[in-house]
């Protein structure tokens, strides 16, 4: 596991002191772009490059819609602007085709790019940091590989202050540990390999893991369960109540490798990408052995326990929410629960009809679900045209009390909510860390005025 990062400058690191090393770190950038790009390299590393990319699942967040793949532009709207993702295809102009080796490196392990340009933490180097050179320069030797493409990604539209990437100095010297992954001898190789890819190339933490109040992660709360892009990016600890503790290894190697685990959850939303891009590509070897890492991650209790008996359907006057399961769910769930279109299908024993919020329940509803898994594409079509807040509310809490353990108590204004997640393509992360890096900036404006304008002390008479 990574330390501890250290959260704002402290009384021990003043906020001075952390603007000066911040202008050291800038004024040190001009060393790393002078490194010259070294030979192209043999196909073998290009393989790896191209494997290790995927487990990285840097295709997704760099390609916008059916453009080509990695030319960037993908938008991550914000309440304050849009930032877009770069073109990492080798065009020399509007690519990374003239990025050194240690330019390269300098943007996945300290967020620092080509020229000194700090990077907001959007691109998860908060992660990628872990990485070693060796893989770093096998990414970037597939990379290199493709083909041009000459596309030149909008420019930001971020407001004052947040438009500054100097306050990225500030939040990388509050946040950022720039370490790599340091193997523990005491564990097996197969679990240091599970490490790696579980909180470097794949980053689940970014997604699974809750933020504290100064918006970094929170360590003492590592893959506890989080919300994502209006999703809950469920606990995924030991626990045998609350993550996946109860999950024999056989089914998390499933739910990874194939977006399905039979008696658990079929991964819909942010995870069903992640495992369509990435996940999917892995070796079973790899696999098992994010298997080997997550079953020591220290367990958390934050959810109630998991109900695997379905309730017989109530007699009489069919309720609203019946009626609804009966006209438009059940040709593909049936009436008890097994998924009689495909297994993906199966409600008993998800997660998501036993999540008391209901947030996972209520997004698959409104936005449907389509993925393309090793085994079969999946398909669920969206509620969110068809049917009324009421109508959404009343299925939703029909399934939780039927197939789940019936804690979810949706309301009609639930689902308006849900309608319109804080924009939808945004991970938490980069709204939190762009506030985060704001507050910076905003402190240091504050401080900086004060020291231009305080009043002279007045002189000591002789
Ligand atoms: C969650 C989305 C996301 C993922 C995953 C991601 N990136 Fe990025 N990346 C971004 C965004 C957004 C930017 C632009 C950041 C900015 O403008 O500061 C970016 C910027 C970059 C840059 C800087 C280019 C420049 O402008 O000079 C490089 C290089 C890069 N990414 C490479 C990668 C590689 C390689 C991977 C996979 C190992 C990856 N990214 C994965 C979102 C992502
Ligand atoms: C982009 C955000 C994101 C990333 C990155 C991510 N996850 Fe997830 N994960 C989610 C969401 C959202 C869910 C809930 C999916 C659902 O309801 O179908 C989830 C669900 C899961 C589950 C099922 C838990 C359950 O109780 O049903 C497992 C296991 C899991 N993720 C493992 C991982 C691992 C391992 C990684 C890293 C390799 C990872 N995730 C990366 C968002 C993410
Ligand atoms: C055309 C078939 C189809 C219809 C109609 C359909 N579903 Fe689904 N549903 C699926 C499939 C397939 C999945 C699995 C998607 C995935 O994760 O890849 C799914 C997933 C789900 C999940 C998440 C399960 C999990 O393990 O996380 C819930 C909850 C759900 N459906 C409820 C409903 C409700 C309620 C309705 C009716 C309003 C409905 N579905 C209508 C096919 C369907």
């Amino acid at each position: 596991m990574r330390a501890t990062t250290k959260l704002f400058p402290s009384s021990r690191t003043s906020l001075p002191s952390a603007c000066l090393a911040g202008c050291l770190v800038l004024l040190g950038a001009p060393w790393l772009s002078s490194a010259l790009a070294q030979s192209p390299a043999p196909g073998d590393i290009v393989k790896r490059g191209e494997y290790l990319a995927r487990a990285a699942d840097c295709l997704p967040c760099h390609t916008q819609g059916k453009a080509t793949p990695y030319s960037g532009g993908r938008p991550f709207e914000l309440p304050f602007g849009t930032i877009y993702s770069a073109n990492i295809t080798p065009d020399r102009d509007t690519g990374i085709g003239s990025y050194s080796d240690d330019e390269f490196v300098s943007a996945l392990q300290s967020g620092v790019g080509r020229g000194g340009k700090h990077l907001y933490p959007a691109m998860p180097y908060t992660s990628y940091t872990l990485l070693s050179r060796d893989d770093i320069l096998a990414i970037k030797a597939y990379l290199f590989s493709l083909t041009p493409a000459r596309a030149q990604a909008p420019e930001n539209t971020l407001m004052f202050p947040f438009n500054q990437r100097w306050g990225m100095i500030a939040w990388n010297l509050a946040f950022h540990r720039d370490a790599r992954w340091a193997p523990d001898a005491s564990k097996s190789a197969e679990w240091n390999r599970g490490g790696y890819l579980v909180e470097g190339l794949g980053h689940c933490g970014e997604c699974h893991t809750p933020r504290t109040l100064a918006q970094n992660v929170d360590k003492s709360q590592a893959l506890a369960g989080t919300l994502t892009q209006g999703w809950k990016a469920y606990n995924i600890t030991s626990d045998g109540q609350s993550g996946i503790g109860g999950w024999s290894d056989d089914a998390i190697a499933a739910y990874l490798a194939s977006g399905h685990a039979p008696g658990h959850s079929s991964a819909s939303g942010p995870m069903g990408e992640v495992i369509e891009n990435s996940l999917r590509y892995l070796t079973p070897e790899d696999i098992k052995s994010m298997v080997v890492y997550l079953r020591t991650v220290a367990p958390i209790r934050n959810a109630p326990p998991i109900t695997t008996t379905v309730s017989t359907a109530p007699t009489g006057a069919a309720s609203l929410g019946q009626r609804l399961f009966a006209s438009e769910c059940a040709n593909c769930h049936s009436w008890d629960g097994t998924g009689s279109q495909s297994p993906y299908a199966d409600l008993v024993g998800s997660r998501t009809v036993n999540d008391p919020g209901g947030t996972n329940l209520l997004a698959v509803l409104i936005e449907g679900a389509q993925y393309h898994f090793p085994r079969e594409t999946t398909f669920m079509p969206p509620f969110a045209r068809g049917h009324s807040n009421d109508e959404i509310a009343a299925v939703a809490n029909f399934v939780s009390a039927t197939f789940g353990n019936n804690t979810a108590r949706v309301s009609a204004a639930d689902v308006m909510k849900a309608r319109s997640p804080a924009p939808a393509l945004i991970p938490t992360w980069v709204i939190s860390s762009a506030i985060a890096a704001a507050l910076v900036i905003a402190l240091l404006v504050l401080w900086l005025l004060v020291r231009l304008f305080r009043p002279a002390r007045p002189q000591a008479t002789a």
